[in-house]
């Protein structure tokens, strides 16, 4: 495996491939992430992952100092599972001057979790869009657990008519149910064995809507009671059509529900597909 820290060596590196397919993270790698190395891998011969916490989409209270960075420990996993380029820029090498020209995602950007993240998805599109032409891939894979920014590399892609196909991976879970994510690393004891709640919460409401409930504020306003009764802090919980992430009406059958909720100091994230039909 090379480990590539400039965008010169890396273009260099890889002139002589023909079919690249990219998973772009933040690094402290787990199962979620290295599952999407195995849809890569399934496309091209080639598999690049990147490792950049990107500092562009961290509100300045959030947690991008906190961030875990475990380098050699993600290169080892990237290793393992036979990734061919790991690119590891530093930020003068994403940002070498400050970034004035910045992607203006759709009004949707707005919603869900742009309302409670400002600046969050102009940040997160600015940089896949440099990564996209740093990297210049013909398949790039991205995970469901954050489904609406999948979503928004798909409408780019579509919208700025760039040259590649986006791959979506499943969401990986702990065999309790709740989404792997870096930030999981955050929780206490305790916290992480009430973390499975937003799952559960989830979990109902896919099982009311799938058994033909279609009071979809009420049945999101008993997950968001059940949680913030139980010490949780609701960001959102939604229920909207899976394609567009439009509101869905009463009549409306492939949805998604998606929520944010903070436990404790802990902002953590999950969605579920639903079949209404
Ligand atoms: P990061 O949170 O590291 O996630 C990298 C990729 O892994 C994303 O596509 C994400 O959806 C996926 N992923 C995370 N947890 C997952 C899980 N439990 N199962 C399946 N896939 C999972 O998302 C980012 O980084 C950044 O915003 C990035 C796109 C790299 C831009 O900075």
């Amino acid at each position: 495996m090379e480990i590539i820290t400039d965008i010169p060596a890396l273009r260099l590196y890889l002139k002589r491939e023909s079919v690249i397919a990219f998973v772009p993270t933040m690094g402290n790698l787990h199962e979620g992430h290295l599952s999407l190395v195995r849809l890569a891998q399934q496309k091209a011969d080639c598999v690049v992952a990147s490792i950049f916490v990107n500092r562009l989409q961290f509100a300045p209270t959030e947690d991008f100092d906190q961030y875990p960075r475990t380098l050699a420990d993600d290169y080892k996993l990237l290793e393992n599972q036979g990734v061919n380029v790991v690119f590891a820029p530093d930020e003068k090498g994403i940002y070498p001057v400050p970034q004035e020209f910045l992607l203006e995602p759709p009004l949707l950007a707005n919603e869900l979790e742009g309302e409670f993240r400002s600046g969050f998805f102009r940040g997160v599109m600015t940089v896949v869009l440099k990564l996209f032409n740093i990297v210049q891939p013909q398949v790039a894979v991205f995970g469901k657990k954050d489904y609406q920014q999948l979503q928004f590399v798909r409408e780019m892609v579509r919208q700025l008519n760039l040259p590649l196909e986006i791959i979506a991976g499943d969401t990986v879970r702990a065999p309790d149910g709740l989404a792997l994510s870096s930030r999981n690393r955050y929780l206490s004891g305790e916290e992480r064995a009430e973390a499975v709640r937003l799952y559960r919460a989830l979990s109902n409401i896919k099982q009311e809507v799938e058994a033909g409930n279609r009071n979809f504020q009420q049945s999101c306003k008993n997950a968001q009671e059940n949680l913030a009764s139980n010490g949780w802090r609701v960001d959102y919980i939604a229920l909207r059509q899976r394609d567009t992430l439009a509101s869905a009406g009463e009549g409306a059958s492939d949805l998604m529900v998606l929520a944010a909720a903070w436990l404790g100091r802990t902002r953590l994230i999950d969605n579920l597909e639903i079949d209404a039909r």
